[in-house]
């Protein structure tokens, strides 16, 4: 933990998030934790979301989010456990499905529809469920996880995943002006490349050196970024030092233009 806040910064709060069994969302889960917060955490991967919450505070409810009656159920059980709104949710879940890049006449609705599943659809949900409580308590803040593929295309080429980014970015900003007048937040962070699994390490290791040079070329600090990255500026967004921040993208990808 390098963030520089103290260690019981988040005491007492109700912290939501999504997408917790690896990567970004099991390096955010366990930064809230360890700074106090009282942590839910959920994803379809069950194995993966206990190996998160070892060691740490954290209460664990594996779903298939793209299952909206799961996901809205899940939102329903943080709040009777916790006993109150969510303070913070994050909703991280996401990915491009294991798709790969193609051309648009080549892509079946299915896929079409599971990437905007997971990274549109279950965000709304869990936004719609969570918002009457964090309303009526007139506080709270929601971090939404993007892609650079929110302001710009993917190099991925999946259209899908381009565009569900900028979904995201759309729900972000008109989630913020709807819950604004409550004194809840909405923001985005978006994240550059950054290594968060064994296929992505893979793709890396794989990639020629002129091909990484070409990518680290791009992004000027010259290297990819850390999961840690991305938890600190969901850190910030959820902290009093962003609380007159919503509606907002913060890229995360160390100088990516
Ligand atoms: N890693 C990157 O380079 C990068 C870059 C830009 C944006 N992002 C975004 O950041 C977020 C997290 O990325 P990551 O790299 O940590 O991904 P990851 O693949 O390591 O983790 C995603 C998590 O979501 C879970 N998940 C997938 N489908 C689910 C479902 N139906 N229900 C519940 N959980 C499900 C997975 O089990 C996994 O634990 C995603 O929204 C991704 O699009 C990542």
């Amino acid at each position: 933990m390098t963030f520089p806040f103290r260690d019981d910064a988040f005491a007492g709060q109700v912290v939501a998030v999504t997408g917790a069994a690896m990567g970004f969302g099991r390096c955010i889960a366990r930064s809230f934790s360890a700074l106090g917060a009282k942590v839910y955490a959920t994803d379809i991967n069950a194995a993966g979301l206990a190996e998160t919450a070892e060691g740490h505070a954290m209460v664990t409810l594996p779903i298939d989010l793209t299952d909206r009656a799961a996901a809205a159920a899940w939102i329903a059980t943080v709040e009777t456990e916790a006993g109150q709104a969510i303070d913070v949710l994050v909703n991280n879940a996401g990915g491009m499905m294991g798709q790969k890049g193609r051309p648009i006449e080549e892509v079946p609705d299915e896929d079409w529809d599971a990437i905007f599943a997971l990274n549109v659809d279950a965000a709304f949900v869990t936004i719609r469920a969570a918002a009457p409580k964090m309303k009526a308590a007139r506080k709270g803040c929601i971090v939404n996880i993007s892609s650079g593929a929110a302001f710009r295309p993917s190099r991925t080429r999946i259209q899908a995943y381009c565009s569900s980014k900028h979904a995201v970015l759309g729900l972000t900003r008109q989630m913020a002006m709807e819950l604004g007048p409550f004194g809840i937040t909405v923001n985005t962070v978006a994240p550059g490349l950054v290594m968060t699994d064994g296929d992505k390490q893979g793709t890396w290791d794989g990639m020629s050196e002129s091909r990484k040079e070409h990518v680290l070329g791009g992004i000027a600090l010259g290297k990819l970024g850390a999961p840690q990255d991305i938890a600190d500026a969901t850190l910030f967004f959820a902290s009093p030092l962003a609380r007159f921040v919503s509606g907002q993208m913060l890229p995360v990808n160390g100088g990516s233009f």
